[in-house]
């Protein structure tokens, strides 16, 4: 594979010249813009779709103005006499300094190095990660069955029916035959306690009362998988305490520490359905779970949407004894390896080098250090470090003529997915990004060419850190694999990596630049070049949830 992501990397470290002021015939423009049109591909649909819309009001300016006719006259008005202390040249040059220093080979093996040193208390005794689960057995991929799949994320709770057929049959090995989705907003997230399971309850009833689900079950109770964006003690395959969720939830509110198949069983009851909770397991663990029943060498799965995690396959050994407290003789007796959440967006604090935006994030945070590597490298966090970028950029290097955007002196008001599809525009005078830019944070004249340049060009260093962090990430686990397997680089053989979320699928050239950093962390150790393959695992929550099910009955 042409190593092009990295070459973007390299190229875009020699591009700003002290002259240039963002010129916009910069070799790196030309370079990066080239890179991009010849490696993205046509994946991103939802930001194309976005783009387009937006193109047409790029195409009717007049519409700008019908839309936010106060813009003549908002307060913020830009300070034509105004000097800086830098200029917007300065400020991105020390942008990519900090955010690109840390990227060299060495550093990221290091950085691998310390999170590994991490991991080793963790994994002899904590109640928040490095969590077993009940699950040693990696499917082979034949099962066959029908279940009613749950799946709680961060904005959206979704309940299929999911129809396993097994692999090397006439027909999909895997199939969502009906499926409702519904959006988890503020009112549903600050449900406290029960409120929560009823409302999921409610739902349920909702999504199971659909004729065809009614034609497919008859009576029967259908046997449900849960899929949980959150962490969870396992007590068993189908029982787990509900651990601090996190993501603005508040359902664990005088409910912390009860059991989650209980909590939503005993709604389900109340309102006479036919379910019955047979398996609950994390998000990551469904992807590797789901993934693994297509490719039988996957070990890993990483999830990097709004929140970030991993979870891997590891010998039951490599876990101190005392984290299988409870645990049934049979089951240690029979499991050789087990299913691991590593909940690794808590590691990385002193391991990361960070920068004042870094900081200021962390500081300003509801929980700060709690997740400091989800606060690099996640959906949520991406465009609200970029905020604050160009928020130092309007005060100190005149980026914006000097003007605020709107809305954007609120924190998290800069929506990782506006950036992405910033990055996406490759018309020549980044008319669609300008345009996407102007309609959510509109100014009082619309952005300019190299306003909108600076922005492309920070949210590609603060994304491309976040690729070349996970890479690290996943470096360190790799190695506590190979150690705790008895294996070395050399032996471990080629390792497949299930990958689920908005960013790692959809932002421009993410997956490629983490991997290119993967394959250059890999061969550095010795191992064969590409032993680590990231692998998108589509709608993998639902299907391993499903697959969870599966594997009990086998
Ligand atoms: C958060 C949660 C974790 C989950 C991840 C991805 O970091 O702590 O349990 O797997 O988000 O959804």
């Amino acid at each position: 594979m042409p190593c092009l992501p990295l070459k973007r990397f390299k190229s875009r470290r020699l591009t700003l010249s002290p002259e240039s002021d963002c010129a916009r015939d910069s070799s790196s423009l030309l370079a990066t813009d080239h890179n991009r049109g010849r490696y993205i591909k046509p994946m991103f649909d939802f930001w194309q779709s976005l783009l387009a819309a937006l193109e047409r009001i790029a195409m009717l300016p007049s519409l700008i103005q019908s839309v936010f006719p106060s813009l003549p006259s908002r307060k913020h008005v830009r300070d034509a006499v105004r000097t800086y202390e830098r200029t917007m040249d300065d400020l991105l040059r020390e942008v990519q300094r900090l955010l690109e220093a840390p990227l060299e080979p060495a550093k990221l093996l290091h950085m691998s190095g310390k999170l590994q040193e991490q991991f080793t208390p963790k994994l002899q005794a904590s109640d928040i990660c490095m969590l077993p689960s009940y699950n040693h057995k990696l499917p082979s991929g034949l099962e066959q069955g029908t279940y009613l799949a749950l799946d709680v994320g961060g904005s959206t709770f979704r309940v299929a029916i999911v129809e396993l057929n097994g692999k090397g049959q006439s027909a999909k090995s895997m199939r969502i035959v009906n499926m409702k989705s519904y959006k988890i907003d503020n009112p549903v997230r600050h449900l406290q306690g029960n409120a929560f399971f009823d409302w999921m309850a409610e739902k349920i009833e909702t999504a199971i009362s659909d004729p065809q689900v009614k034609q497919i079950n008859g009576t029967a109770s259908l046997p449900m998988g849960l899929a949980w964006s959150f962490p969870v003690d396992q007590t068993s395959i189908r029982t787990g305490n509900l651990l601090a969720m996190g993501k603005g939830f508040r359902a664990t509110e005088g409910t912390l520490g009860q059991d989650l198949s209980e909590l939503i069983m005993t709604p389900c009851r109340k309102r006479n359905l036919p379910v019955h909770m047979e398996s609950i397991v994390n998000d990551s663990s469904a992807t590797l779970l789901s993934r693994a029943y297509e490719d039988p060498s996957t070990r890993f799965a990483v999830i990097l949407g709004t929140g970030f995690n991993i979870a891997a396959h590891l010998p039951v050994s490599a876990l101190a004894t005392s984290k299988y407290k409870g645990y049934p003789q049979k089951w240690m007796n029979e499991a050789s390896h087990v299913l691991v959440n590593t909940e690794l967006s808590m590691f990385g604090k002193n391991v990361f080098p960070t920068t004042r935006w870094d900081e200021q994030l962390n500081e300003s945070h509801v929980r700060p250090d709690f997740q400091p590597f989800e606060h690099m490298i996640s959906g949520r966090y991406l465009g609200e470090l970029v905020r604050l970028i160009i928020v130092e950029g309007v005060r100190t290097a005149g980026l914006f003529s000097g003007e605020i955007p709107d809305k954007l002196t609120e924190p998290y008001s800069l929506e990782t997915g506006t950036l992405a599809a910033m990055e996406m525009d490759e018309t020549k005078n980044h008319t669609n990004a300008i345009a996407l830019f102007q309609s959510r944070h509109p100014l009082s004249k619309p952005p300019t060419y190299n306003d909108i340049q600076f922005v492309r060009q920070v949210s590609q260093l603060v994304s491309h850190r976040a690729a070349a962090f996970l890479a690290a990430g996943i470096h360190s686990l790799w190695n506590l694999r190979i150690t705790s397997e008895g294996l070395t680089p050399t032996t471990a053989g080629r390792l497949a990596i299930g990958c689920n979320g908005s960013v790692i699928e959809k932002y421009p050239l993410f997956r490629d630049l983490c991997q290119s950093h993967l394959d250059e962390l890999t061969t550095a150790s010795g191992a064969e070049p590409n032993s680590i393959s990231l692998e998108v695992a589509v709608e993998s929550a639902i299907f391993g949830a499903a697959v969870a099910v599966c594997c009990l009955e086998e």
